[in-house]
């Protein structure tokens, strides 16, 4: 059987990986500058995530949530101790896209209503809800078409307002800082308008952290920077450090019932320790802080470029702006240098989104690489 091919791939088989290193089956060692797309957040093969990881696996590796899993309540009191989220009840299952899946769910029940808000150039996942309020008309297919979306332009809260007035939309759905989209983030009073928007006219602020959550963005959550209290947050990626893992943060005020929301995998006793170890790592290697000094460093670092247009984002969620087409840049940097970094929709951007580990050494390299390249 061959694989069905929705991938354009580069020809590199990593075989391991330590730290911010992946290494390929020739034992050339790169640079992991995209963290498997933001997903690597203690960095690679960490010892503490194997050691906790294969001491669980050889206990309990799974066993359905019809039973009690005390893992599940320690992450939830962790993640509230480490978010400082504390009016929130969490509900776990497998990916990012699920976890907007199941939060867009609990708007539509909780209101009756089921249109939603979403905004330019916003990615929220492939599955049935999610990639209907997802920005991108080429990876939306019919049966996704069904559902009653609106686009509006990122930043304008009177289109916003406009569109709710109708009192017919369940959600507002929300990237902070896009991520796929471009690293665009908008005024706090913005955020603090969808935030008041959403309260008049009865819908719930979805706020997507699936990537810029747990860290990344050197505060535990990016929208805890506007001041803003979401109804739902939704989390994944450096959650696991790369063990598939998803959840919803759903505020105390609303109400679970039995059945409302369920899953096989989601919260599995792996899946937990995995993000319990997480958190404990960014506690005892204080990656917040390393995250802020790192990417003072990066911003300091990168006025250095002078074909440099722009740079974009917060924390270890950088993008940097060309004015031309980044695509051979990228490849360069592979091949030549040995040096991973991501694209966005925006084809003129580099995304930079490492491990949290991430040392000045390493942003060293990455820099006099693209001097090189560029000059
Ligand atoms: C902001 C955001 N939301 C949702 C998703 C979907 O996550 P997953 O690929 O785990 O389904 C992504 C993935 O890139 C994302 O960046």
């Amino acid at each position: 059987m061959k694989l069905f091919n929705v991938y354009p791939l580069f020809d590199i088989t990593p075989v391991k990986a330590k730290d911010v290193y992946v290494y390929d089956k020739n034992n050339t060692q790169y640079l992991d500058l995209y963290g498997g797309h933001a997903v690597i957040s203690i960095g690679h093969s960490h010892p503490t995530y194997v050691k906790t990881i294969s001491e669980q696996v050889s206990k309990l590796g799974f066993y359905s949530n019809s039973v009690q899993n005390p893992l599940q309540v320690q992450l939830a009191e962790e993640l509230t101790r480490f978010s400082n989220c504390k009016s929130y009840q969490l509900f776990l299952c497998n990916s990012g896209a699920e976890a907007n899946e199941n939060a867009l769910k609990v708007a539509s029940f909780k209101t009756g209503k089921k249109k939603v808000i979403a905004f330019k150039n916003s990615f929220h996942g492939r599955t049935s809800a999610a990639v209907a309020v997802t920005d991108n008309k080429k990876i939306i297919a019919p049966i996704n078409a069904q559902q009653e979306i609106e686009i509006i332009d990122f930043g304008n809260t009177k289109a916003v307002e406009n569109s709710l007035k109708n009192n017919d939309v369940c959600a507002v759905i929300i990237e902070c800082i896009q991520g796929v989209g471009g690293l665009q983030e908008a005024s706090s009073q913005f955020y603090k308008n969808l935030r008041d928007l959403c309260t008049k006219y009865n819908a719930f602020l979805i706020v997507d952290e699936v990537q810029s959550g747990f860290g990344r963005t050197g505060d535990f959550f990016a929208f805890q920077k506007h001041d803003i209290t979401p109804d739902i947050i939704s989390i994944a990626k450096g959650m696991g450090n790369g063990f598939p893992i998803g959840g919803v943060l759903i505020h105390a005020d609303i109400k679970p019932s039995f059945g409302m929301l369920g899953t096989t995998f989601g919260g599995n006793h792996l899946a937990c320790v995995a993000s319990l170890v997480v958190l404990k790592v960014m506690r005892d290697e204080a990656l917040l802080k390393n995250v802020k000094d790192i990417s003072a460093y990066f911003f300091e670092k990168a006025k250095a470029i002078p074909q440099l247009k722009n740079i974009k984002g917060r924390g270890l969620m950088i993008g940097l702006e060309f004015n031309f087409p980044i695509a051979e840049l990228r490849k360069t940097l592979i091949e030549k240098h040995h040096i991973f970094t991501g694209n966005a929709m925006n084809p003129n951007l580099l995304r930079i989104l490492p491990p949290l580990t991430i040392k000045k050494e390493h942003i060293d390299v990455f820099v006099e690489a693209l001097k090189k390249e560029l000059s």
